[in-house]
């Protein structure tokens, strides 16, 4: 249950690449409650630096700002790290259709970079970002690893390719390495901003505001929508994991099914507003259903998560309402 007890060794120093964007900044803040160190790397291309400002009062933090597309940057990062949690990458499928190039480069390279630094600099556990999208069309529900379609974006290829490279690198280089296959994060610091904002808290945003959001599609789609703390317990887990768990990709989920009608109206209640939706077209790439069978992660990395999407909505939206 949730990862606040779990024991590193003293001192020990954890890279969160990716650390300034929502996952990696609430992964950093977990780290360093917890009493170890963080250095977080991060080019600033999608994530804040209010999310690096927050923690630059703590002794144990470090920040560098600087591009895993670049091998030099990386080695310099992973120098006397323990534990690498390889967050950085641009996320959402319809942007990455509309530059695959840019993806391969920064999702495919930056992460063979993170993995070869790592090698080099003798880090103990590598621990990446993969994503639910990984599944493509095969329509099998709940979604069980090795059990994939064909891709439906460049943003899944690159995801794909990452966890290719990090079974590499488990099998002829021995580096540990373990894919977080998230479906749907939401919670704490999740932009609800920029034309490529995820649903949870572009919604709250728009509802909040009094105006009316855009359901693609027909609301009917379903999601494993996964808060936040799941997610870090997720990665620390992984990085107590033993060597026999490494070279696979876990799915990080609660196991359960939220329908984007449903949610809809569930925020409209929460908030005390009466605003119907507006209904836009499908988006490209995009699919029906998901949602994950946990039991892998739940029996090679104790994964046991706390917070079902009940409870992680009434969270997020509390924190939206103080912070918008
Ligand atoms: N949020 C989700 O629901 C979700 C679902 C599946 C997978 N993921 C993956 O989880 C990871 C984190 O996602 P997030 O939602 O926190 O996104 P985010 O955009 O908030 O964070 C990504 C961070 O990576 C940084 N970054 C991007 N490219 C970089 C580079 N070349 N060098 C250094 N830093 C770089 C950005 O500046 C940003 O701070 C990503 O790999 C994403 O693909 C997220």
């Amino acid at each position: 249950m949730g990862y606040k007890h779990l024991k590193f060794p003293e001192n020990s120093l954890f890279l969160v690449t990716g650390g300034a964007g929502f996952i990696g900044s609430n992964l950093c803040e977990a780290i360093l409650n917890m009493g170890y160190k963080v250095r977080c790397l991060d080019d600033l291309s999608t994530g804040k630096q209010e999310n690096v400002d927050m923690f630059l009062d703590n002794p144990n933090y470090e920040f560098i700002k600087g591009d895993i597309k670049d091998l030099d940057t990386c080695m310099k990062a992973c120098e006397g790290v323990d534990f690498v949690l390889n967050q950085a990458a641009w996320g959402s499928v319809p942007r990455s259709l509309e530059m695959p190039i840019f993806y391969c480069k920064n999702n495919i390279e930056g992460t063979l970079n993170m993995l070869e630094a790592s090698r080099q600099q003798g880090v103990k556990k590598f621990v990446y970002a993969s994503s639910s999208s990984v599944y493509g069309d095969e329509p099998k529900l709940p979604k069980t690893e090795g059990v994939e379609g064909n891709l439906l974006s460049p943003y899944a290829l690159t995801k794909r390719c990452d966890e290719e490279w990090a079974k590499l690198y488990t099998m002829h280089y021995g580096l540990d390495t373990y894919g977080m296959r998230y479906f749907n994060v939401f919670g704490r610091r999740q932009t609800p901003y920029g034309a490529y904002a995820a649903v949870i808290p572009k919604f709250i945003k728009l509802l909040l505001k009094g105006e009316q959001p855009t359901i693609n599609g027909d609301g009917k789609q379903s999601r494993d929508f996964t808060y936040i703390d799941n997610v870090i317990e997720a990665n620390l887990k992984a990085c107590l994991a033993p060597s026999e768990a490494a070279g696979e990709a876990y799915n990080i989920a609660f196991g359960g099914r939220e329908y984007l009608i449903d949610i809809y109206y569930g925020l409209t209640e929460a908030l005390k507003v009466d605003i119907e939706p507006n209904f836009g077209p499908d988006r490209k790439g995009d699919i029906k259903h998901s949602n994950a069978d946990i039991s892998k992660a739940k029996r090679l990395l104790g994964y046991d998560p706390d917070y079902s999407f009940a409870d992680g909505i009434k969270l997020a939206i509390e924190w939206y309402k103080e912070n918008l």
